[in-house]
């Protein structure tokens, strides 16, 4: 067994090693008590004491010793939880005491019933008028408490030893599942303190959802299956035949209530009951609260109802038990379930339903998301019509047909999501997803690049549903520096209908933007001075701002100047694009099919129109970049250049311009007050220019000045 996660500082209180000399049994118990300790601390009480690796040198300590004196191995050694050999099936058990189920309460009303019976059946509502049953000498004491969505689990300890574990089955017999439940580490083998010869507790088998993403993750990445829900998981993992396979699955429990006990005297109430477990070592929530009379219990759900989203488990409700034991033996059992409890449930965060189609949506970056839409179904508290499939690869995986019924599940504020199909229901001549070729809001084409779960149109230009993000980019400081179009502007040009394309921006005069909501007259001069002054550009940072997926900035300098003509870069095929410095197959995918689709040209010719020019020059290739493949690291204040002006300069030539100093570097340029990036040039023997060596070393090369093309 290795603890991981633990993760904490050192307990001082926990000494490791360096004991007095002593027998390996007695240090062998010494261990097995501090190894016990830990694993309470971190499994039970969640408040772990030492680190990982000092667990882990406690645990091999224990295990070498075993191994040296067999005759001291005992089951219940901290060692043992990992399992033997694999069963061919599972022993049942008959429950001495039988695990029954709980009635259901839905409403306020049926929580108000509940406790109406409860008061009758306890012979305090004879006397007691309607309104007399909240009144504090009358009402009901209940212990309230969360309602797991897990397994219900029996385990027998015997003389504090953990003996047997059981399964819930039709609640008369269940299935012998000790060697799987041994493997949970937050199950004690042993209990602390005096134990009764016999002790049933029943409780709550379930997975914290942290593990449980953790899990499906791990599967997902070995291509195993994953799982619908932590409950799922968790009973998958507690029906394992192989023990060691469970034992890899993070199991958790909490304790409940009691089954068989023998040679001890029963506490008074539930709550007392509870806090005895907790003594004894094993887990117990403590979301949990003593309170009266049915507004006691209402107030109870709706707090727990808040928090429900925030828990780090799954809950289906709350569950109410009358306190005292002597009123729950009063009050007795109606067929299968007893009268003294109630299981108030919260709208399920998971139904069935039928998908009657799948159409794709598309976001504001373009990427395609396919979508089921539903038959009406009440998830979560409200009326779910949709629910995201995510994408293509997620589809298939989950094998979602038209006309399937599936699992939807909607927590909290989170999207609706497909979990699962029911197989068993899937109609005869259900229709597979096709992912659509052209977008369904702008016609362009629907690119998938390799590599990529996400689809995308490529119509980023034109694209209704990308148009705002398209502009903000296109407008950004880096691009093409259209000072004042920022969200709000953008926000009403395109909901009015004034904009729909970035060519459009180069039609708006003052009149129409001093319209705007909040837009001054003087500030609607500026923008359109703005816009004005943009028509006048560089090739790259024009490249730059058509937002061609995987076109960066950097991108954009080495294209411009490998093609130095926009009319060449267009044209390029994959073969060319691949020359580029950079360019792998990926972002020469996304050029070619942006270019590919006709309606971004058409923007491109209309933005040519509107007079958006450039310097072009001849393309690069015929004079490669005089620095290319140079990597240099600007540091200190240069004399004359900015920061900015000098990358801009070393990048025209072809260089790279790196933030850190490293053996890769071929030169530091260092102006005044330059600190630990010229030591460690010094250190690591890279040659180091000023300002001047620099323009020299740019003139030597042949390169031109920034913002030229070289
Ligand atoms: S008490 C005699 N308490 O709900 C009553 N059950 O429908 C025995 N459950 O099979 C159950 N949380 O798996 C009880 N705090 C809780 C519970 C709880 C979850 C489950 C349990 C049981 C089912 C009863």
């Amino acid at each position: 067994m290795n603890a991981t996660h633990r993760g904490a500082q050192a307990d001082a209180s926990a000494p490791v090693g360096g004991l007095p000399p002593a027998s390996a049994a007695e240090r062998v118990q010494w261990l097995r008590e501090e190894l016990d300790r830990h694993n309470h601390q971190y499994y039970v009480l969640d408040a772990p004491t030492i680190p990982d690796a000092e667990y882990d040198a406690l645990f091999s300590e224990l295990q070498a010793l075993e191994t040296e004196h067999p005759e001291l191995l005992t089951p219940d050694s901290p060692t043992q939880r990992v399992g033997g050999a694999p069963l061919s099936a599972f022993d049942t058990v008959r429950h001495r005491v039988p695990m029954l189920s709980l009635n259901n309460g839905f409403s306020d009303e049926d929580v108000v019933g509940f406790d109406r019976r409860c008061a009758q059946g306890l012979g305090r509502s004879a006397a007691a008028g309607e309104q007399d049953l909240f009144s504090a000498a009358q009402a009901v004491e209940y212990a309230s408490e969360l309602k797991f969505d897990g397994l219900a689990m029996s385990l027998r300890y015997e003389d504090g030893r953990l003996v047997q574990a059981a399964t819930r089955g039709d609640g008369e017999t269940g299935e012998d599942v000790t060697v799987n439940v041994r493997t949970i580490k937050a199950i004690p083998l042993k209990l602390r303190g005096a134990a009764p010869p016999v002790l049933e507790v029943r409780g709550e088998v379930f997975m914290y959802r942290r593990d449980f993403d953790k899990l499906n993750a791990r599967q997902a990445e070995a291509g195993e299956k994953t799982f619908v829900n932590p409950r799922n998981a968790a009973a998958g993992s507690l029906r394992q035949l192989d023990p060691r396979i469970t034992a890899r699955r993070p199991l958790s429990f909490f304790a409940y209530g009691l089954g068989e006990l023998q040679g001890m005297e029963r506490p008074a109430t539930h709550s007392a009951m509870l806090d005895g477990f907790a003594a004894m070592g094993l887990p117990v929530c403590q979301e949990r609260a003593v309170v009266k009379g049915a507004q006691g219990l209402l107030d109870f759900y709706r707090k727990v109802g808040e928090k429900r989203d925030q828990l780090p488990y799954d809950i289906d409700g709350v569950v109410y038990k009358v306190n005292a034991l002597a009123e729950q033996e009063q009050l007795g059992f109606v067929s299968r379930a007893p009268r003294f409890a109630l299981a108030h449930k919260f709208p399920a965060q998971e139904m069935t339903t039928i998908v009657e189609d799948i159409e794709v949506q598309v976001g504001r970056t373009g990427a395609i998301t396919p979508v089921a839409r539903l038959q009406p179904v009440f998830v979560g508290g409200v009326t779910v019509t949709n629910a995201t499939l995510h994408n293509e690869d997620e589809v298939r995986r989950k094998d979602v047909h038209i006309g399937d019924t599936v699992i939807v599940r909607r927590a909290g504020d989170v999207i609706p999501e497909v979990v699962a199909v029911v197989p068993e229901r899937r109609p005869e001549g259900a229709r597979a997803f096709v992912m659509p070729v052209t977008c369904p809001v702008c016609g362009s084409h629907i690119e998938r690049l390799e590599d990529e779960a996400i689809a995308r149109c490529t119509g980023g230009l034109i694209c209704a549903a990308q148009r705002k993000q398209a502009l903000l980019h296109f407008a950004q400081r880096r691009a093409m520096d259209i000072e004042g179009l920022g969200d709000k502007v953008v926000e009403q040009v395109v909901d009015q209908g004034i904009v729909h394309t970035p060519a459009d921006l180069y039609k708006l005069g003052v009149a129409k933007l001093a319209a705007l909501d909040r837009m001054a007259d003087k500030s609607a001069g500026n923008l359109v001075a703005a816009i004005e002054a943009s028509r006048s550009t560089t090739f790259n940072r024009f490249i730059f701002a058509l937002g061609i997926r995987h076109v960066g900035e950097a991108t954009a300098k080495d294209l411009a100047r490998h093609f130095g003509k926009l009319d060449a870069l267009m044209v390029a095929d994959e073969a060319a694009l691949l020359e580029v410095n950079d360019v792998g197959p990926v972002v020469a995918q996304s050029i070619v099919n942006f270019f590919g689709e006709p309606h971004n040209v058409e923007v491109i010719e209309q933005l040519r129109a509107a007079g958006v020019h450039w310097a072009e020059s001849e393309p690069a290739a015929r004079a490669p970049a005089p620095l290319a493949g140079k990597t240099f690291v600007l540091t200190g204040t240069l004399p004359t250049l900015s920061r900015e002006t000098a990358k801009e300069m070393l990048e025209a030539a072809g260089a790279k311009v790196a933030g850190s100093v490293s053996k890769k570097t071929d030169y530091v340029v260092a102006g005044a007050e330059a600190g630990s990036k010229l030591d460690k040039a010094e250190a690591l023997g890279v040659p180091v220019l000023d300002e001047a060596g620099m323009l020299a070393l740019l003139e030597s090369a042949g390169a031109g000045q920034p913002g030229e093309q070289p």
